[in-house]
């Protein structure tokens, strides 16, 4: 497992039943995480210092109720970048810290690499990776469906000082301007995906990601350029072994590239503890 820990400004706290106490800087959110099946005590009794808690509603969806004052929004720092947080929909809060493990990733293969690199960031959300990519000097299409997670995504970027960065941000289905860029013949060196496991595109197209994935990877293989750096799949989809994503890989962008593919499952480590929280699994191809 790759486990995260090298945060300052975020850490898990602690974990117990269904839910995960975690600090965001200065601001402590208690969310949900159906990976905790395991009884540590009760959280909200435990700790007094909780600003916000998540809850579920059993009609899809919840609620934040927010037990403390809580900016309407604020900032935390990984190494040298820096991510805007806030509380929304659906338990998010705009990033997964578990994704250090891909940037720092990310960023030392671009920066060895020592020339320029074309990324395709695809299901990009609030473009933790775009950031990541831009900070090491590659250019980057950034692709998402909702138009809100690329405002979010452009405010991450003013951020970081990186608004005149070579970035194009797409509002799109990514099936859909994957075969655009095919026809128009663009190549990327490097392809980044992290699907969920249902999604709809800008136009409600639906995204499923047991029928659609093999497909997708496959049609990413023809946008690769002659000297491709890496192909990374990242996924929360629950069910789905990681040898799946090697599987999609070596039938892939293996039968036309000579690569190496590592497929692991993710984790932060709980502080205080020797437990980790899993949290996906990440698939990458890299040339040899
Ligand atoms: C949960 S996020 C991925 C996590 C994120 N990349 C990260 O690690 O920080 C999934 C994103 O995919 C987008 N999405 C879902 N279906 C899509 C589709 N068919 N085309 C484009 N984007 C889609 C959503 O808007 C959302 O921002």
């Amino acid at each position: 497992m790759l486990v995260s820990n090298e945060w300052k400004d975020y850490e898990i706290i602690d974990c117990s039943c269904g839910e995960k106490l975690e600090r965001w800087n200065n601001i402590y959110l208690l969310r949900p995480d159906p990976q905790i099946i395991w009884d540590n005590g009760n959280l909200k009794e435990k700790y007094n210092n909780i600003n916000a808690h998540y809850h579920r509603s059993n009609k899809g969806g919840g609620y934040w109720e927010n037990l403390k004052q809580t900016p309407e929004k604020w900032t935390v720092s990984y190494k040298n970048l820096k991510f805007n947080i806030k509380q929304m929909g659906f338990k998010h809060t705009g990033l997964f810290p578990e994704q250090n493990i891909n940037w720092d990733y990310m960023i030392n293969k671009i920066k060895e690499s020592k020339r320029n690199i074309k990324v395709l960031n695809l299901f990009a959300y609030t473009g933790g990776a775009t950031v990541a990519c831009l900070s090491a000097g590659a250019s980057v299409c950034h692709v998402d469906s909702s138009r809100g997670m690329v405002d979010w995504a452009k405010e991450n970027l003013k951020s970081n000082n990186l608004t005149d960065a070579p970035v194009r941000f797409i509002v799109d289905d990514v099936v859909k301007f994957v075969k655009r860029e095919i026809r128009r013949g663009n190549k990327y060196d490097a392809i980044i995906m992290d699907p969920p496991s249902y999604g709809r595109g800008s136009n409600n197209e639906v995204w499923d990601i047991e029928k659609d994935l093999f497909y997708l990877v496959n049609l990413c293989t023809e946008l690769l350029s002659d000297n491709p750096l890496f192909l990374i799949i990242n996924t929360y989809t629950t069910g789905l072994s990681k040898e799946v994503f090697t599987n999609i890989l070596k039938m892939t962008v293996n039968k036309q590239y000579e690569g190496n593919i590592t497929s692991e499952e993710i984790g932060i480590a709980i502080k205080d503890s020797d437990l980790v929280l899993p949290c996906g699994i990440t698939s990458r191809w890299e040339c040899k």
